[in-house]
Parts: C-alpha cells; structure tokens; sequence
C-alpha cells in the first residue's frame, strides 16, 4: 500500500486526501481509485442485485412397497442359492446380481452401463442408471454396494440396500418422474474387498463430472434385524433431510459412528463431493437405550448375521426396511425435483455500503430463500470491505432472528487496509432460510470504506 500509518493512542492525522463521502458509490470511486493500483474503480462501483435463488418446491415422494424390496431380496437370495451361496466378488453369484438389477432398470428406461475393473485377479462390475433428463450439471446420486462376502448371501449387507435403490428407481420410471436434476443410481461392486468398486468409479470420474454432483447418498445395511436408524453426519442440508424425515415419523435417529468411510460415500466424499446417507447397524452391540428407543434387544449385535452365512431373507427387519427404503425416496424427489440450492450455494450481495467513520452500524443484507432446515455448522462468510485502516472496524454476521456471530473486533494496532477474509461460522441452531445480514461498525476516526461485497456459502 502506498501510505504506511501506525497508530497510537492519541491519533494524528495521516493523509489528506478526500475522505468525505456521500454514497457507497461515491466512496468506491474515492478509495479504489487511490488505493488499488492496476485496476479501475468503475467495475467496484457497480451496484449489483444481491443473488435471488427460487423458492423451495419438491414433489412429495410415493410410497414405496415394502413387498416390492422384499421381492428383490427373494431374487438376490434365489441367485445365492444357485452360486455356491453367495454373491461375492469374483464369483458367478455377482454377476448374476448385476445382470438381475441391470434388466429390471433396462425395462423401466433407465440408461445403464456397466464399468468393468480387476481386482484379486477377478473381473469385477459397477452398474450405473441414468434416469434421462434433468440438468446435467445438478445430479443427485444414491448408491449402494451390491456383493456380498464369501461367507453368505449377503441378504441385509448389502442386499437390503441395493434393493432400496432399485425400488425407487422403478418409482421413478413407475411415476414417470421429470425431476430438476439429473438422476443416477449406482451399484458397486468388490466394497467387501475395499471399496474397491466405488474407488474405481469415482477415480476413473473426470473432475469435471465429480463437480456435477451436488450429493451422494449411500445405503448400505438398511433392513438389520435388530436395526437402529443411523444417519451418515456428512453434508449438513442431506443429514438435515433425512432426520426431519424420520422426526416426523416418530422415529428417533442417531449419528452413524460405527466407522466413517466404511462404505462406498468414503471415496466421493475424499473429492469433495458432499455425501450422506442411511445404516441400519452391522457387529456394534445395541444398548439398553437404543432399545429403550428403538424397540429389539439391548446387549445384542445389531446384526448378529454380518458377514457370516445367516445374512438370509430371514435376517432382515420389515419395519426398518420399509423406513429406510421411503426415506431413500424421500431424498431422491426432494434432492432431486426442488429447485432447493444445492449444497455449496452462494448467495451474494454485491451492492457499495458506506461505512460511515465513527459511525453508526451499517447493514447489508442477504434474502436466503429455498433452503430446508437449519444453516450449516461450518457456514463460510466471505467479506470484502475496502477500508484504509482495517482496525476501525467491528464485523457481525446476523442472522435472520436477530442473533449476531461476531467475525471481526477492532484494534487499534491493525493499521492495514481493508477486509477481505472468508469466516466460517457454526450456524446450525439457526433457520437458514431469511434475510441475513453483515453489520459493520466504524469505532475510530478518520479511516473510512465500504461493503464492496459479501456472500454466504451454505
Ligand atoms: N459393508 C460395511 C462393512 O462391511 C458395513 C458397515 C459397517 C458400514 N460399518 C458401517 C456401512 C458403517 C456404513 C457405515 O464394513
Ligand atoms: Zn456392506
Ligand atoms: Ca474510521
């Protein structure tokens, strides 16, 4: 910067230039022009709409069949029986349970694909579902893995969660969806042997494409017959969506613990794309207060059968199939036909406020609309003030209910120029949807700015 000041107590004056000002844009002209060599200030100077995003407008989900999933599991359990009893990776039960999901969604008008890999020396299949239509550049992805281990049939893991995905695709294809978003459904293959399926996909996925995905959600272990309801506590607004679902229900849900990334979101999640998803429970013993709410029995696995030859059609709960499979649809038409932002939004205000010096706060707000739900636990503020003595100022993020998260105190000792920092907030006791707004303090004389621009990242 062109002028060095330090400060003192006892402030003297530092410059001469012109420092009154009548409206933000006057002051954009004044202090971008003297300040920032190499750029003009006319572009700095243009007020700009804040953002608008549309309303929140989702399609309720159907319905879907219980005896619909539960034919599914009959099928896969049938497959198992005729291959040595199992349909694990590298044995002619898997690929019989590819072919199996691969015609029921070739007859619904799905766009399949089949992405070959090698693993252990054996051929291994991803299958791949692309309901046609939607903005390609929004798609909302549920998967699943669809081998089972050696051991068994592999009936809840991960039959039950194949099975949901399937389901709700054909509901789609029953219902004749026009979603907003491109959908796509996925089955994985050889995750017992180390996600090595989904690793595959997701490596193999130009970044380009990855960028695309505004969510995936996984299911794996969906119907565990003594089942808790744990929620994947990963993208805030997807966590969010499938806890008001079960709220709503009467069902009380916990956070999945049982091992973050030991599923098929992990290797999404690792490229940034935000992730979520459903379990029913594997070796972990239920307590007695999973029982007290949840019904089953205290002291137990929540699937005594995991990965061992048992995983039947027996060793599946109704109820927590059937809760599971609806929220899985649940999502798929709320992520999917909203005109809800996706996760990673931002909402701007680009217009020039003065900060008057010495003054009294100033405002800038953000109309936040179509969101579900609270705002996220780690909200990003970005915040660009122009200011010639930073350390007159005092930054508050408000929320829509009036709640002020401070980002930035004064101090007199900050004698550099200007604002412009990103700062993340833990907003998540606040309703997202509302006008924010950045309230700025100028508490010493003589230095002055503006709000040039700042935008909330959800
Ligand atoms: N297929 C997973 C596995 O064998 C099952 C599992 C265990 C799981 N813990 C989990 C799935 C937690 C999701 C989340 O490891
Ligand atoms: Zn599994
Ligand atoms: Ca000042």
């Amino acid at each position: 910067m062109s002028y060095v000041s330090s400060r003192t107590v006892g402030r003297t004056p530092r410059r001469s230039w012109p420092r009154k000002v009548a409206t933000a844009t006057a002051a954009a002209g004044a202090i971008v022009g003297l300040l920032v060599s190499g750029s003009g200030p006319a572009s700095a100077a243009q007020p700009h709409a804040p953002s608008a995003a549309p309303p929140a407008t989702t399609l309720a989900a159907p319905d879907i069949p219980l005896a619909n999933v539960k034919a599914h599991l009959t099928q896969l359990q049938s497959i198992a029986t005729a291959n040595s009893g199992n349909r694990a990776h590298g044995r002619a039960g898997y690929k019989a349970s590819i072919d199996y999901v691969k015609a029921k969604l070739d007859a619904a008008g799905f766009t399949t694909t089949l992405q070959q890999f090698t693993s252990s020396g054996a051929t291994g299949w991803n299958l791949i579902a692309d309901w046609p239509g939607g903005d390609p550049n929004h798609v909302v992805f549920a998967g699943s893995h669809l081998d089972s281990v050696t051991a068994g049939a592999g009936i809840n893991d991960n039959g039950s969660g194949s099975a949901g995905v399937l389901e709700t695709a054909l509901a789609v294809s029953r219902e004749g969806l026009q979603p907003t978003k491109h959908l796509r459904f996925g089955w994985w293959g050889a995750e017992e042997l180390g996600l090595v399926g989904s690793k595959y996909y997701v490596n193999n996925l130009p970044s380009t494409e990855r960028a695309k995905i505004d969510a995936y959600l996984n299911f794996d272990m969906i119907g565990s017959p003594n089942p808790g309801y744990f929620v994947y506590d990963d993208d805030p607004q997807v966590e969010t969506l499938f806890k008001d679902f079960f709220a709503a229900k009467g069902v009380p849900t916990e956070i999945e613990t049982e091992g973050d990334g030991r599923s098929d979101h992990a290797p999404f999640k690792n490229v940034g794309v935000p992730v979520g998803g459903l379990f029913s429970g594997a070796d972990y013993t239920k307590t007695a207060a999973q029982a007290q709410k949840w019904g089953g029995t205290s002291g137990q696995p929540f699937d005594r059968c995991y990965h061992s030859s048992c995983d039947t059609t027996a060793n599946i709960n109704d109820t927590a199939l059937d809760r599971n499979s609806d929220a899985i649809a649940h999502a798929i038409w709320t992520l999917g036909t909203g005109t809800t932002p996706p996760p990673g939004t931002s909402f701007e205000n680009t217009d020039n406020v003065n900060v008057p010096d010495v003054g009294a706060a100033v405002e800038s707000p953000i109309a936040v609309t179509g969101r579900t739900g609270n705002a996220p636990s780690a909200l990003k503020v970005g915040v660009d003030i122009k200011h010639t003595y930073r350390g007159d100022l005092v930054v508050d993020l408000v929320a829509p209910d009036g709640t002020a998260f401070r980002l930035k105190n004064s101090s007199s000792s900050d004698s550099a120029d200007n604002v412009i920092a990103t700062y993340t907030v833990n907003a998540s006791a606040e309703v997202a949807n509302g006008t924010w707004k950045l309230r700025v303090r100028d508490v010493a004389a003589q230095d002055i700015g503006f709000i040039d621009s700042w935008k909330l990242t959800f």
